[in-house]
């Protein structure tokens, strides 16, 4: 399983802390110059496989979120603590994490992301729930 992380330079600080602590394939930014999130957003998908996990970062985390949710079968939750991403590992099955550098700290954005890689989803009833997010019957 690979984890992708990538940010805008609004993110660039936060994605270098999380690199310290986690085995992440980093597709950029690589500096603080200032740059479009939605490019970033959509290198990350790109390179996302059945199985694969990604992180994405921006300042509040809401555009990268807007733009990765127009793929199919990429399910990202913008989490701000560890409860939001216990239950979007348990009960949404989300395989992308996104993280407002703006917003939390990074000892929270670590929890975060220890609870994104450790956390299964949970099954059951949530499982026909998330088949029915791509129906269109
Ligand atoms: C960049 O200033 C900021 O707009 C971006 O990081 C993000 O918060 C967008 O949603």
């Amino acid at each position: 399983m690979g984890i992708f992380i990538a940010s805008d330079h609004a993110g660039f600080k936060l994605k270098e802390y999380l690199k310290k602590y986690f085995d992440l394939s980093d597709l950029g930014t690589y500096d603080e110059e200032s740059c479009d999130y939605p490019v970033f957003a959509k290198k990350l998908v790109g390179q996302m496989k059945e199985g694969d996990k990604g992180i994405l970062i921006c300042g509040t985390g809401i555009g990268m979120s807007i733009v990765v949710n127009r793929y199919k079968n990429i399910r990202a939750a913008l989490c701000f603590n560890e409860e939001m991403t216990v239950l979007a590992r348990q009960h949404n099955n989300a395989n992308v994490l996104v993280l407002g550098a703006r917003i939390i700290s990074t000892e929270i954005a670590k929890t975060c992301v220890e609870k994104f890689l450790s956390t299964d989803f949970e099954g059951g009833r949530h499982q026909h729930r998330v088949e029915l997010i791509d129906r269109t019957d």
